[in-house]
């Protein structure tokens, strides 16, 4: 697979870039400390999807925020699950959601109204899977390699 390099340095906490990858829009967000703990307050066994569904870890991994956050970069000053990179393609039938919408302060996808969490994950919908985590990591403090 042909692997990108993307340059986040001006990505701040609370805000996002969208980049196309393989075709496809991946979006790359820097939360903000309530939506990490936001994402951190909820039971991963009441998930419509339990699973993390990122390719970086075993299929099987549970949905954790831990689990869906990019690690971060050694020696970064923000807090080490700041970043959350996901395919940004609806597991329902591939509509893009729509960031910073919905009642659960993450994504909303117009098309059949799935809710997703500040994790990515899906919460109420038509949709089965939490938004597809991509192979990705840092290579520097300001660049993220998918792929
Ligand atoms: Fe997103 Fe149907 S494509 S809810």
């Amino acid at each position: 697979l042909a692997s990108i390099r993307v340059d986040v340095s001006g990505v701040t906490p609370g805000t996002q870039i969208t980049v196309l990858w393989q075709g496809k829009p991946v979006f790359i967000r820097a939360r903000t400390e309530d939506e990490i703990a936001s994402a951190k307050d909820v039971d991963v066994s009441t998930l419509p999807d339990p699973e993390a569904n990122n390719a970086n870890l075993d299929p099987s991994a549970p949905a954790s925020d831990e689990n869906r956050a990019l690690a971060a970069f050694e020696g970064s000053e923000l807090p080490p699950e700041t970043w959350l990179v996901q395919m940004g393609v609806c597991t329902h039938l591939g509509c893009v959601p729509l960031g910073e919408s919905g009642d659960f302060g993450g994504w909303f996808c117009p098309c059949h109204g799935s809710q997703y969490d500040t994790a990515g994950r899906i919460r109420r919908g038509p949709a089965p899977r939490n938004l597809p985590i991509p192979v990705a990591k840092f290579v520097d403090a300001g660049t993220i390699q998918l792929g």
